[in-house]
């Protein structure tokens, strides 16, 4: 690892006359300060208005793409920051580092950025000051507030943050809604820009010239999440989630708030491989989690969706010890690392859904018998994974907290899936005055909650994958036991019905949602057919290809066990496929439509490509030239056989092998719905 620390050559950082400039009556030039990407492709200028208010812009290639936007504050208790304010200082410098990461789809990760900090100062009382640090990559940027301690700037009370993005073009927009009971879980729209409404982050766009860009956050840590509401044309800006009081986000100064990002790339690929929400976040704090495994599971899980067994006592109980144990011996004859097992735990009994106060997290269920299980696990070389499900009642939670921990760390498990499934807004947590409040999943107080489970969890080497969890940051760079999260709509969605996930659901994901970090979704089900009026609207080979190009350091072999039992031969991929890469490239891609993505094993020579397409068929020629040069692979291939299609035979697969090197075109002929996956075996 190395690192170093360059001041930036005067060319990048020069005091110029700003490009933004009042239309009626030009303004008097103003002091600016400019930055520009290593690669000198991206250049963002930072200066105040003709009415004195900071703003903000960028260019790339010399054209604009962020037109000149407003940065401030409005708070609860002070006249707000945004108006009478000037540059009054500006500093660079230029960083560039590899770091290594513990598990990732990528081994080593370059972070090299040339950073602008502006001072911008009150030209009236009180003379209020705050810094906006930028970094500026050449795939991408984020920039930050940091306020220092001032006389009159002790505790922050934070209405409104006043950021604003003014995006340069018109385009395609693909978004989320904020603010709706299922938090995010809720299919993609595609939308002109101009009809983005209160749109959550990540949000990806596709620019009149064909270039892609994101606008998401990076180490959201004791801060509310940021929204974006359209205000006018292509002018989003951004609204951060309630707190539980008057004020969005209470702090005490010194402190800075999340990076606000922006990606940008020539192609839809190019947003999914770059690293700047993990180089924006922290280096790791816990140094050694080498007792965190990335793994394959199986869970007691699929079976309760389906309403085959429950989670609540009875003669369907999914978590007994008969059940957990066929499991354990599945998950060690195929090769899986863990077995979930849910309804576990004393409390499913009631009306647990948004509740939460009925829930134990270490008295177990009078037919689990935790001790011999979990020795029946480690004995077979498999570990239980837990799950904790708090109905979104963070306080009863905490209250258990390191007993349920210690509980975990006796018995032998260092992973726990945990669960937050009350409506939006209906979370709940201890106040400042002690009283229970009501809460936002994205609010600073469930900001503090996600992040208290994970630190506390980190101390008795438990690994934590939170389902309904806050938005994904990047903070499994600083905490890396953070290692998977749900947050948008997974697997679960196709038991449901009403409707399911349609056949674009995917292709969607991997360009918007997968852009914040790795995501549970749950793959593996050969059962289309899940309940009555419900179906799994993909083939089974595209089944296969999710576990390439949707990343998590977890995944899930979500299906019945009898499922796998009686399809050996696709399910041979699933056995296969690694959860942990070396390199990772996005060969191919358009949002919402198709992806083909290549992985390599981390530590060794094997790659595997997956492939996906929406309700729309597709071929796609595809050149083997990331395999290495000179070495001869058989390609292991799982397609979709001639008349496979989601809705008619989506179990219609073709499997077969050949031998490629890297001089090879493969054309994958995906049906619709449909995919394929292939392992490369170097030989
Ligand atoms: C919703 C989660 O996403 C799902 O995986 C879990 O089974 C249920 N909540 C119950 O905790
Ligand atoms: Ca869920």
């Amino acid at each position: 690892m190395f690192s170093r620390f360059v001041a930036l050559p005067f060319l990048l950082f020069a005091v110029c006359a700003p490009a933004f400039a009042d239309q009626a009556a030009p303004a008097p030039s103003k002091p600016a300060a400019t930055v520009v990407s290593p690669n000198g492709e991206l250049s963002v200028t930072a200066s105040t208005d003709s009415e004195n208010r900071p703003y903000y812009s960028v260019s790339r290639r010399g054209k604009p793409l962020i037109s000149p936007s407003r940065l401030g504050f409005i708070f609860n208790d002070a006249p707000k920051l945004e108006r009478n304010i000037a540059l009054a200082g500006q500093q660079t410098r230029s960083f560039d580092e590899t770091w290594e990461q513990p598990w990732g789809e990528q081994h080593f990760i370059r972070n090299h950025y040339n950073e602008l900090r502006v001072t911008y100062k009150e030209t009236a009382k009180p003379f209020r000051s705050f810094d906006v640090v930028f970094r500026v990559y050449d795939d991408g940027l984020g920039f930050r507030y940091e306020f220092s301690q001032q006389g009159t700037l002790g505790q922050i009370r934070i209405g409104e943050e006043l950021t604003e993005f003014d995006l340069a073009e018109d385009g395609t927009a693909w978004w989320i809604p904020a603010g709706e009971f299922n938090r995010a879980e809720q299919l993609y729209q595609r939308t002109a820009i101009g009809e983005v409404g209160y749109a959550q982050t990540p949000i990806t766009f596709k620019l009149a010239d064909g270039s892609h860009l994101s606008i998401h956050e990076a180490a959201l840590v004791d801060y509310s999440g940021m929204n974006l509401i359209r205000v006018e044309n292509r002018r989003l800006k951004a609204q951060l989630t309630d707190g539980i009081g008057g004020p969005k986000v209470v702090r005490d100064a010194p402190f800075h708030t999340p990076w606000r990002t922006l990606q940008v790339s020539d192609t839809a690929g190019g947003l999914v491989e770059s690293s700047l929400i993990l180089n924006l976040n922290e280096p790791n704090q816990l140094d050694d989690v080498s007792w965190f495994k990335p793994m394959k599971y199986v869970g007691v899980w699929w079976e309760m969706h389906l309403d085959k067994k429950t989670w609540s006592s009875g003669p369907k109980h999914g978590a007994s010890n008969e059940n957990v144990m066929r499991h354990i011996d599945f998950a060690a004859a195929n090769g899986f690392g863990g077995v979930l097992v849910e309804g576990w735990n004393v409390g499913w009994d009631g009306d647990w859904f948004g509740n939460g106060e009925d829930f134990s997290f270490t008295q177990p269920y009078p037919d689990f018998d935790i001790d011999k299980l979990a020795a029946y696990a480690r004995s077979k070389g498999v570990q239980l994974i837990g799950h904790h499900e708090t109905s979104g009642h963070a306080a009863h939670y905490e209250s258990q907290l390191d007993a349920a921990f210690a509980l975990d760390q006796r018995e032998g498990i260092h992973m726990v899936k945990t669960g937050y499934v009350a409506d939006a807004g209906q979370a709940k947590v201890i106040g400042t005055d002690g009283k229970l409040h009501y809460a936002w999943h994205e609010g600073q107080d469930m900001a503090r909650h996600y992040q208290k489970v994970v630190t506390e969890a980190a101390k008795y080497q438990v690994a934590i994958n939170s389902h309904e969890p806050i938005k994904d940051t990047g903070l499994r760079r600083t905490w890396p036991n953070w290692v998977s999260r749900e947050g948008a709509r997974g697997m679960e969605y196709n038991a449901w019905g009403n409707p399911g996930n349609p056949p674009e659901h995917e292709a969607n994901l991997v360009f918007t949602r997968m852009l914040a970090g790795p995501m549970d979704f749950t793959p593996g089900v050969f059962g289309m057919q899940t309940k009555p009026g419900s179906r799994v609207a993909t083939t089974w080979a595209k089944q296969l290809a999710l576990y390439v190009v949707i990343y998590s350091p977890i995944q899930m072999a979500a299906d019945l066990l009898e499922n796998y039992e009686a399809n050996p031969g696709p399910f041979q991929f699933i056995k296969d496929v690694p959860t942990d890469w070396e390199e990772t490239r996005v060969l191919a891609g358009e949002v919402g439509d198709f992806v083909v993505t290549a992985r390599r094993e981390r530590d060794g020579n094997d790659w595997y490509l997956g492939a996906i397409t929406d309700e729309q068929p597709r071929t796609l020629k595809v050149p083997l030239s990331f395999l290495s040069p000179g070495r001869e692979y058989v390609a292991q291939i799982y397609r979709d056989g001639p008349d496979a299609d989601w809705d008619k035979r989506p179990e219609s697969i073709v499997i077969e092998q050949r031998k490629v090197d890297s001089g090879d075109t493969l054309e994958l002929i995906l049906a619709p719905g449909g995919g394929q996956a292939i392992r490369f075996v170097a030989e």
